[in-house]
């Protein structure tokens, strides 16, 4: 081998690692590095539903399965609430003022289910009452009615992280590892996570939507 052959395999070589490297840095991420995953089990949570029906009418935990449904006819969580219908996971064990949090879950959402918030950052300076809400509308996952975060959302299962930094005042979205949306964080004192369906307008008569490996983590300080 003569040493110019050597010199132009050895460029090729960095030119080919450079490509590698850069084609990884424009591939998923995982949004979870530098994240530490809380302890969570029932205890964190509990289930909110319309107020006049058995938790077991309107959600399943089935093989590592949250399903939750509501119809649009039914009542709110309480007697006194004026809200919409809702079914919901509500984390009432990591509520936040300061810091890093984040939600990670894995999600599916069923043809026809429409009008509803899937997930939502509680907790926001008034008039507002949350900082993020992760929507469906007509088969588009969109956060609030402002953007759509992926087209076509219906029968396929997608990894869902949303990361508020509450001191920056920065919400992220992640979508199966991709950055979707960065927003402004909306104030408040204090901060949950939910998730499940929470009918908002035009609602589709029935809502599912399911969710796995429902992670709540922080960053390491
Ligand atoms: C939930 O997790 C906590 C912390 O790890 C533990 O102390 C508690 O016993 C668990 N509760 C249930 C119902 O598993
Ligand atoms: C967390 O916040 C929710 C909603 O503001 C509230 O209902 C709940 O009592 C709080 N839980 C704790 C442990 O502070
Ligand atoms: C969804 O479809 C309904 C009915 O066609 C329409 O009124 C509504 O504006 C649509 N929503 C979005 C966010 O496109
Ligand atoms: C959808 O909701 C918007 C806002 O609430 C309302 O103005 C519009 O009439 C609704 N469209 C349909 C088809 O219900």
């Amino acid at each position: 081998m003569n040493s110019l052959f050597v010199l132009g395999y050895f460029y090729s070589s960095c030119i080919l690692l450079l490509l590698v490297h850069q084609a990884s840095s424009w591939g998923p991420l995982d949004p979870t590095k530098s994240f530490i995953s809380l302890p969570f089990n029932r205890s964190y949570y509990h289930i909110q539903k319309p107020y006049d029906v058995p938790e077991n009418q309107r959600y399943s935990f089935k093989n590592g399965v949250h399903r939750l449904w509501v119809f649009a006819t039914d009542k709110p969580h309480t007697i006194t609430s004026q809200t919409k219908p809702r079914t919901e996971i509500a984390i009432q064990g990591y509520n936040y003022s300061s810091g890093v949090w984040q939600f990670e879950g894995h999600a599916y959402v069923p043809y026809g289910t429409s009008g509803i918030c899937i997930m939502q950052v509680f907790g926001a300076d008034p008039p507002h009452a949350t900082t993020a809400m992760i929507r469906v509308y007509n088969g588009s996952l969109m956060y609030y009615q402002e953007s759509v975060l992926v087209p076509s959302i219906y029968n396929r299962w997608f990894r869902l992280n949303v990361i508020h930094d509450v001191n920056a005042k920065k919400v992220r979205v992640y979508i199966d590892g991709f950055l979707k949306l960065e927003a402004q964080g909306r104030g408040g004192t204090s901060h949950a996570f939910k998730c499940g369906v929470y009918a908002q307008n035009n609602d589709s008569y029935y809502m599912e939507s399911r969710w796995k490996n429902v992670k709540i983590l922080k960053k390491c300080d």
